[in-house]
């Protein structure tokens, strides 16, 4: 696993973008051959959604020929409310961009039958040849989209029980009333995940900083979902410092030092270098 450490949220949210723009740009997508992106909500991508609508308007790079998948859903709230992930989605990144609508799949929350709309956004996901990049962020308890501690780590797309500590967390978009957060959600497993060709984790701020020792130093454990990255072959953590609190002072500059001379990926455009 690859773990990116960055001054700061900032600097983390332009060498993800900056990395993931450039991954599109080098699979040159077309309608026959689209790239296959996998999508996050919540505030640790907002940074990486604004930096690559900044590349977009840039005119370095079009979403005309990718395909999105978003990570989960609340149940049981209208898909226009303004705290459903169909809104995030749009009004955080998806009108900003060229992306067209029939590429956008995110998880019905009214499905009336949850089963088969979960089966079939897994349908979905292999008849596109799987996604090549999952783009994700954790919860304060290292869970992964909604694969709650406890979930099974070769989990499917499924409903899922919230736990009382994210329904607590995702308050704060709900007039910080336990009572108006969704007590249900759709969500990709934690297999949907770990298949994807390449992960890419976002984590910032301190409040994730035991999440991340847990996934960077401890082992596979299914109460730590994100831990399961360490079985995948192309797994990466961007972070800021802040985040890295809990780490050893060893495993902080392991990561330093052999990330040092990797060029990082704004350098890489118009140039013929590549991963
Ligand atoms: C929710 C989402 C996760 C997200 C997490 C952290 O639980 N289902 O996908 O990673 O929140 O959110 P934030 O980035 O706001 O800390």
């Amino acid at each position: 696993m690859r773990l990116i450490i960055q001054d700061n949220y900032e600097k983390a949210s332009q060498w993800s973008a900056n990395y993931i723009a450039r991954k599109i740009q080098l699979a040159n997508p077309t309608e026959e051959n689209p790239f296959v992106l996998g999508l996050p909500t919540g505030s640790s991508p907002l940074g990486v959604y604004k930096e690559l609508i900044k590349i977009h308007q840039e005119g370095k790079l079009s979403f005309q020929h990718v395909i999105t998948f978003n990570m989960d859903e609340y149940v049981g709230i209208p898909k226009d409310h303004p705290q459903s992930y169909h809104s995030f989605m749009w009004d955080n990144f998806f009108k900003h961009v060229d992306v067209q609508e029939k590429n956008v799949n995110i998880l019905n929350g009214n499905a009336e039958d949850i089963k088969a709309e979960c089966q079939a956004y897994e349908d979905k996901i292999l008849e596109v040849g799987g996604i090549d990049l999952f783009l994700g962020g954790i919860g304060p308890d290292g869970h992964i989209a909604f694969n709650e501690p406890g979930s099974s780590l070769t989990s499917r797309t499924r409903d899922k029980e919230l736990n009382y500590d994210t329904i607590v967390a995702n308050s704060r978009f709900f007039d910080n009333d336990v009572n108006k957060v969704p007590k249900l959600a759709l969500t990709v497993g934690v297999a949907t995940v770990m298949d994807a060709k390449e992960v890419l984790i976002i984590v910032n701020g301190l409040g994730k900083a035991r999440a991340l020792q847990h996934a960077i130093e401890e082992g596979v454990n299914h109460m730590w979902t994100i831990s399961a990255l360490q079985m995948h072959p192309k797994g990466m953590i961007v972070c800021d410092e802040q985040a890295t609190y809990e780490l050893k002072v060893g495993t902080y500059k392991h990561f330093k030092s052999i990330e040092e001379n990797n060029l990082p990926p704004e350098k890489l455009w118009d140039s013929n270098l590549v991963w």
